[in-house]
């Protein structure tokens, strides 16, 4: 405003020029954005290298062969051979993907324009799940910087401008499978003094606690992704001989969705203006899993990248690992995550899937909406 004015006293042509120059991009960006910014929330399912920033945690994926199909072929701190959900949903929004929190605080920039992603490898609803991982942001954590950021929002642009951008905007949030792990995973202590239905209900009364923080932030529409059938993956195969999927784990994962789903009902009763899409990972992660041909895989039990046993998944991708040729024909990348083959199918079917995977509505009519 103020260069503006400056320009309007010394040259009324240039003034012109430039809010002539403002309006085209101000349509163009809208034109091809369909929600002003993405703030994303979750565990190594969606970190874009929050961790990279953490001295202490052992949960890091910023060296070789991560990131081998990343347009930059470089590992970034992406557990993933190239682009994971998150990049994938910023595709799909029409948004640049939303830089790591620690990454813009190290570099001191508050530049929030396209989102802010929060997401932590080893980070589970749970704070204690950190204790695994030595070093994560529990998603307490990562709700209080987004408290922060919301702050630095309203700062900049004033309230009333804050609230409304925030309220169009997407909160994705994909967590819980670091929480499962830690009382259904293979190598889960077996002493547990609480049972697993009294697990799963905590695990749902504190996601909701952080959901409610996040309305109240002004937070309204959600995109929330349920836990796979994580018992499913290469690391729990490993601990049965037979290779049968982790049913506890499985167990866990179908008990406490239906509890989220449950919470989210109540939420959209409750809480006026509250919208969400609900995502059924497990059920689309589980078709990839029985019928991987269907969706074009040749392998849906080994990890690409990793190493010894049958599936490659007593070890991370590691540099000194193997990984298969083709990305494109395995389900995992390595012994926890999935290939962004893999990931395009789940969150192009957040996107634009039926509503039997993704209720009441898909990501497309909530921005809509
Ligand atoms: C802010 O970030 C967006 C995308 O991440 C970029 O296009 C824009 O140029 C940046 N703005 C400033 C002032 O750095
Ligand atoms: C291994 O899988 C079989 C099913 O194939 C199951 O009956 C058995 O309990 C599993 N063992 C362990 C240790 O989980
Ligand atoms: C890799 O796998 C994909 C999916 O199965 C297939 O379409 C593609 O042709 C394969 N590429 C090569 C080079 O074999």
């Amino acid at each position: 405003m103020a260069s503006s004015l400056y320009v309007v006293k010394h040259n009324f042509i240039l003034t012109i020029m430039f809010c002539f120059m403002m309006i085209i991009n101000f349509k163009y960006t809208r034109g091809d954005q369909l929600a002003p910014a993405l703030f994303v929330f979750g565990d190594s399912l969606v970190d874009v290298g929050n961790n990279n920033h953490l001295p202490f945690s052992i949960a890091k994926a910023n060296f070789p062969h991560n990131g081998i199909d990343f347009p930059t072929h470089k590992a970034t701190g992406r557990f993933s051979n190239g682009k994971n959900a998150a990049d994938l949903l910023a595709e799909k929004l029409g948004l640049v993907s939303p830089p790591p929190y620690l990454t813009l605080t190290h570099t001191k920039s508050s530049n929030f324009s396209s989102g802010v992603s929060f997401a932590s490898g080893g980070a589970g609803i749970f704070d204690g799940t950190d204790q695994l991982y030595r070093q994560s942001i529990p998603l307490t954590k990562q709700v209080d910087y987004f408290g922060i950021v919301q702050g630095k929002i309203t700062q900049q642009l004033g309230q009333i401008e804050a609230q409304k951008i925030l309220s169009k905007s997407v909160f994705a949030i994909v967590i819980g499978s670091n929480d499962i792990f830690g009382y259904f995973g293979s190598s889960a202590s077996s002493q547990n003094k609480v049972t697993p239905q009294q697990y799963v209900a905590s695990m749902v009364l504190a996601f909701k606690g952080q959901l409610k923080r996040l309305y109240d932030f002004g937070g309204r529409k959600f995109v929330i992704f349920g836990v796979a059938a994580v018992g499913c993956c290469p690391s729990q195969r490993d601990g049965n001989k037979t290779e049968a999927c982790n049913e506890a784990a499985n167990f866990g994962a179908s008990n406490y969705d239906k509890g989220l789903i449950s919470a989210l009902q109540d939420y959209q009763t409750q809480l006026k203006g509250f919208q969400y899409t609900y995502f059924d990972t497990y059920a689309v992660f589980l078709n990839l899993i029985q019928q991987p041909a269907i969706y074009g895989f040749k392998e849906a039990k080994a990890a690409c990248c990793g190493g010894l046993g049958n599936l490659h998944a007593k070890l991370a991708c590691l540099p000194i690992s193997t990984y298969c040729s083709n990305r494109s024909d395995h389900v995992f990348w390595d012994l926890y995550h999935p290939t962004e083959a893999a990931d395009r199918i789940i969150v192009d079917t957040a996107f634009n899937g039926p509503r039997k995977f993704a209720f009441p509505i898909n990501v497309k009519q909530l921005v809509a909406a």
